[in-house]
């Protein structure tokens, strides 16, 4: 059965590069892997008072969206050297209550995307600190920094380019491994 992979894409944008990458990911991926996009643009910004016996209904949906997930991939652009507030919102969301993370041991890796020379390497590495924090085992290798992202796309937004296209591949099938490697039963 293939491996269902929780994909976040910390963009809002309705022609979002990133998410036009997510959407090249999708297709590109091998069959033992499903990957599908998990809406973070509604989460309500985490708020501790609100996290008790009812937390809103976004939150627990959204909790339970990941703890169903074998594995999960981020596709961030970069804001400001960092990760966009939404991106990071989520994260927050689902690492709380305390001692009830969402995240803990689930394979991940982020792919990080700008139209500038950089790929995002900074907000790539601002969200493995937060998620290794999270005791999410993230694949180091291959990186993935997508730069010029805007060089790389035909007029209807799908990946043109080739060789970012084998290099995607490759990623997919090294993240499949990477997730068979260190999978743990779903909770
Ligand atoms: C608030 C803000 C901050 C940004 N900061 C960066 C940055 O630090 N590095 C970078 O490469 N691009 C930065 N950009 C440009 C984004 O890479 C660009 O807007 C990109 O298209 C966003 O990704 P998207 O197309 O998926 O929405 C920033 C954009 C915004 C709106």
């Amino acid at each position: 059965m293939a491996r269902n992979v929780a994909v976040f894409v910390g963009s809002l944008r309705r022609e979002s590069f990133t998410k036009k990458i997510a959407n090249a990911l999708a297709e590109l991926a091998p069959p033992s892997l499903h990957l599908e996009q998990i809406e973070i643009g509604a989460l309500p910004h985490y708020n501790q008072d609100l996290d008790g016996e009812s937390p809103p209904p976004e939150w627990r949906a959204f909790r339970d969206r990941v703890r169903g997930a074998d594995a999960v991939l981020f596709a961030t652009p970069e804001y400001n050297r960092g990760v966009p507030g939404v991106l990071k919102n989520a994260i927050d969301v689902g690492s709380r209550p305390y001692g009830k993370s969402v995240w803990v041991k689930k394979p991940g890796a982020v792919i990080s995307v700008s139209p500038g020379v950089i790929g995002a390497f900074g907000a790539n590495h601002a969200l493995r600190q937060s998620m290794v924090f999270l005791d999410v085992p993230m694949m180091q290798q291959p990186e993935a920094y997508i730069s010029r992202v805007d060089a790389l796309l035909d007029r209807d937004g799908k990946l043109a380019d080739a060789s970012t296209r084998d290099f995607l591949t490759k990623y997919l099938a090294a993240l499949a491994a990477w997730i068979e490697r260190n999978v743990v039963a779903r909770s």
